[in-house]
């Protein structure tokens, strides 16, 4: 929402960096001739602003990740004191900041959700999340539903289950896709029941000893934000308990 106009210094116009980047970077999920990104110079609070200073409401905190605003003072002199005592260290180091995040995460997750793995985007989370599933269960195959997104990499890819996943999925990746409550507007949206009972059905004709892992969106999100039907998270729970598969919850909000 564009609401008015100030000024900050800068290099490119507006008009400027939108032509560079369209010449000379690739934009995901979109024909590259019909992309047309808005120029964003700074940001502070809930709004960014081009460089003309057209001020727009960051109502999406950029992709989900912004969450704390744009510009807390708080976290730019942390960024900043981190940087210049340690901007890199390797992933076989131990060091206070991973340290410390490790621990507040496991005092803040339920139960004995207590360990957790850095990476540092979804997909990536979803291929190491896969990776382990296979190799605790020893079982090859994946459970994701259709109406899903899960990431642009190979694995996160084959999890996927909307069409963006149609030009790279050779049918080998050991993904079966299910169907969700929800069918689109033409069709009534499944109670749990029905639901639950369709997984079940899929369970038993895959071969439950053959299924790692079921992966899910609890609130579908890139593919309508989709709220599943009362009862339908606890029933997928006591199924995936009852076959000994994982339940593996892929949460971008
Ligand atoms: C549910 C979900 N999983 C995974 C991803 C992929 O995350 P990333 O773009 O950080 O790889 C997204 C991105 O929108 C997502 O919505």
């Amino acid at each position: 929402m564009a609401l008015e106009t100030s000024t900050r210094p800068h290099v490119l116009s507006g008009e400027e960096i939108v032509a560079l980047c369209r010449q000379y970077t690739l934009y995901e999920w979109t024909a590259q001739s019909a992309v047309d990104p808005i120029p964003v110079d700074h940001a502070q609070g809930v709004y960014f602003y081009t460089p003309e200073g057209k001020r727009y409401i960051d109502f999406n905190s950029q992709l989900m990740s912004v969450n704390a605003g744009h510009g807390d003072p708080r976290i730019i002199e942390a960024i900043q004191r981190q940087a210049e005592k340690l901007a890199y260290a390797n992933p076989f180091m131990a060091h206070e900041p991973r340290a410390l995040l490790g621990k507040k995460l496991a005092e803040l997750m339920p139960g004995d959700l207590n360990k957790v793995f850095f990476t540092l985007g979804g997909a990536e989370a979803n291929e190491n999340a896969i990776k382990l599933a296979r190799t605790v269960t020893g079982r090859p195959k994946i459970l994701s539903r259709y109406r899903s997104y899960h990431g642009a990499t190979a694995g996160a890819m084959a999890l996927t289950g909307d069409p963006r996943r149609w030009a790279s999925d050779l049918g080998t990746s050991g993904v079966v896709h299910v169907l969700d409550p929800y069918h689109g507007p033409q069709r009534e949206v499944d109670s749990a029941a029905e639901s639950l009972q369709y997984l079940e059905e899929t369970i038993q004709l895959e071969g439950p000893n053959t299924i790692a892992a079921f992966f899910l969106e609890t609130v579908t999100g890139t593919n309508g934000i989709l709220i599943p039907p009362d009862g339908y998270l606890q029933g997928v729970r006591e199924l995936c308990d009852r076959y000994g598969i994982l339940m593996v919850c892929d949460e971008i909000m």
